[in-house]
């Protein structure tokens, strides 16, 4: 079977990977990809949101199997073209339709999906522009700290989390009325705050059944100590240490189950990736958010440790068999610490020469933002490597992805000393 992934950066990379090791695959295909990626299959130079040359390469190189990274061309209803269109009808796609999707795409369709299926979620109103009154009449009704989300996708960038209500006012009516995430913030969700520790879980579904897949936490912040902006993430580990049965059984029961549940009885045909963005709070899990794909850098720590055939997986998911799965997990710990362009998540550079990857023996050197450049394998975006080592525990498998790291190098190169150091 040819297939086709979509997307560019380690999570893609990650999944290049683990399909190149099936006995089913015939040719792999990554559109756009990078230098990690065309070691494994061949590289199409065309954006994610291109259809029509998507279209056109899905043609040419007869693929069957349309495997999709990110949450962008989800939204965009990448899906529904694929099912519309006569020629690409009997291409197989991972990853849900445009309403589907809104489980990412809109915060507000999320929360009132979660509230209509009783699944646990922080309490929340929505405002718009015309409503903004009672939106700070809201915030006077909440303690800090405050929580702002724009309700569209906004880049990782459209949460806010304000201790002030003087500043909580001020950026709700940024967010509104000077559309400070552009059409994203035209509406905004104020929820109530969640103070515990966060986690996250991922099912794959054909709509109607689902395997659950390795948990993971994954590192958002630039700084040691989880301070400083948020960034797409630098660093995961699987499992999470404090995830017992007990906890991992009531996540399941109250929050996985429900979910697909709920697609089904919204006649939400859904097939693909359901992410969720979980928070603890004395020992009950709440969603933060779901996402329709898998997470990233979640996926360097998550998809090394299926030993099932993904596949055969994938596979089972879009021939709708998924009820009998049995998937295998390996019981190592897994852990990635993201290597980052000096500057990001602000202003950083790219075109810097990375040497020292062959010399890594004891991880997986996976490939965020690269491209071959002659001979040389140079950085191409602010994540540039995510490297993933297993252990008995997840110190142990930290222990090698930082000796790892050691051996690798690239101008202005960075990445956070302390990845775990919570758990
Ligand atoms: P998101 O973009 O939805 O992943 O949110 C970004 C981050 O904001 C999350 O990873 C949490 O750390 C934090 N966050 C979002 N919603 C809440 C909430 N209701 N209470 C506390 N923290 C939150
Ligand atoms: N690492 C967080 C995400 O992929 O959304």
């Amino acid at each position: 079977m040819n297939v086709l992934i979509l997307g560019s950066g380690g999570r893609e990379h990650t999944l290049a990977w683990k399909l190149a090791e099936s006995p089913q695959l015939t040719q792999l295909f990554i559109a756009p990809g990078n230098a990690g990626t065309a070691k494994l299959g061949t590289n199409i130079p065309i954006g994610v949101s291109d259809f029509q040359a998507i279209k056109e390469a899905v043609l040419q190189y007869q693929i069957k199997l349309l495997i999709v990274g990110p949450e962008v061309p989800l939204v965009e209803g990448i899906h529904d073209f694929f099912n519309k269109d006569s020629e690409l009808k009997h291409v197989g796609v991972i990853g849900p339709k445009k309403q589907g999707a809104q489980l990412e795409g809109s915060k507000e369709f999320a929360k009132e999906f979660m509230i209509r299926h009783k699944i646990p979620t922080a309490k929340y109103r929505s405002f718009t522009k015309e409503t903004l009154e009672k939106g700070y009449q809201f915030l006077e009704e909440l303690t800090p700290p405050y929580v702002l989300k724009a309700d569209g996708l906004a880049a990782g960038k459209g949460v806010l989390i304000i201790h002030s209500i003087d500043k909580a006012k001020r950026e709700l009516k940024e967010m509104l009325t000077n559309q400070k995430f552009g059409e994203a913030s035209q509406t905004v969700v104020i929820e109530e705050y969640l103070d515990g520790i966060e986690m996250s879980c991922f099912a794959l579904t054909d709509g109607k059944d689902y395997v659950v897949l390795p948990n993971a936490k994954d590192y958002k912040r630039i700084g040691e100590g989880d301070t400083g902006l948020n960034t797409g993430g630098m660093g995961a580990v699987s499992p999470v240490p404090f995830a017992d049965k007990k906890l991992l059984a009531t996540i399941e029961k109250t929050i996985i189950r429900p979910s697909i549940i709920g697609l089904e009885k919204d006649n939400i045909d859904f097939l693909g990736f359901l992410f969720f963005g979980l928070m603890i709070v004395d020992g009950k899990p709440l969603v933060i958010e779901y996402n329709v794909r898998m997470g990233d850098p979640e996926t360097e720590v998550v998809v090394p440790r299926i030993q099932s055939d993904l596949l055969e997986l994938f596979i089972a998911t879009t021939t709708g068999t998924l009820s009998n799965y049995q998937l295998e997990i390996n019981p190592q710990s897994a852990a990635t610490v993201m290597a980052v362009s000096g500057g990001y998540p602000e202003k950083y550079e790219n075109g810097k020469a990375i040497t020292g990857i062959d010399k890594v023996t004891d991880s997986i050197v996976f490939h965020s933002g690269t491209k071959v450049d002659a001979d040389k394998i140079i950085s191409n975006g602010g994540r540039v490597l995510a490297l993933t080592s297993f252990g008995k525990d997840f110190k142990e498998a930290l222990k090698k992805s930082y000796a790892s790291l050691k051996k690798i190098s690239f101008d202005a190169m960075n990445y956070r000393k302390d990845i775990g150091f919570d758990l």
